[in-house]
């Protein structure tokens, strides 16, 4: 297994529309290496979710974990998670707003509106379907990912930019609150 480089905010690759994936890309020893891949590098940047344009590769694949995490402490914890060719559907017009950082935009967090509940329709990574409702956190985190995907990033949600804080900042200033 390898860690991957991110893209930053800035590469191109993080504007552009993921391809969805063949059943036989998706069965190939390629994909599956990668797939691993990208679990290792959301691991070990303290990620809670990572999608494949992230690491360069345009194709609609994500992979989120909320496991003990020293960026996001305090979050309820969603196990290990492969989504290709995510559906997001929202299941309610209420949003909430909540503090999301972003592996891409390295150092900062902002407050952003989502979707409380969503239902999200995807194929594992072995190309079974999958059907599941997301509330709260972990609906923040799956719209968050299905976002990269579509070559947008959590900047385009903010409603003002008023909170947008270095994480410094963050800690000192709005965590307290
Ligand atoms: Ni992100």
């Amino acid at each position: 297994m390898s860690i991957l480089k991110i893209a930053r905010l800035g590469h191109p690759v993080l504007r552009k529309l993921a391809e969805p994936l063949s059943d036989q890309e998706l069965r190939s020893d390629r994909m599956r290496q990668f797939i691993d891949d990208m679990i290792e590098t959301m691991m070990e940047y303290d990620g809670v979710g990572l999608a494949a344009d992230q690491v360069h590769v345009s194709k609609q694949i994500t992979v989120l974990e909320v496991a003990d995490n020293p960026r996001y402490p305090e979050k309820p914890k969603v196990p290990l998670t492969v989504l290709v060719n995510p559906k997001i559907t929202p299941l309610t017009e209420e949003f909430e707003e909540d503090w999301e950082g972003c592996l891409s935009i390295p150092d900062m967090r902002g407050k952003v509106p989502r979707y409380k509940t969503v239902k999200v329709q995807a194929l594992d990574r072995h190309g079974a379907q999958v059907e599941f409702v997301a509330v709260g956190f972990h609906a923040r985190v799956i719209q968050h990912e299905w976002d990269h995907l579509n070559g947008k990033v959590y900047l385009d949600r903010m409603r003002d930019f008023s909170s947008l804080s270095f994480l410094g900042e963050f800690a000192r200033y709005w965590l307290a609150k």
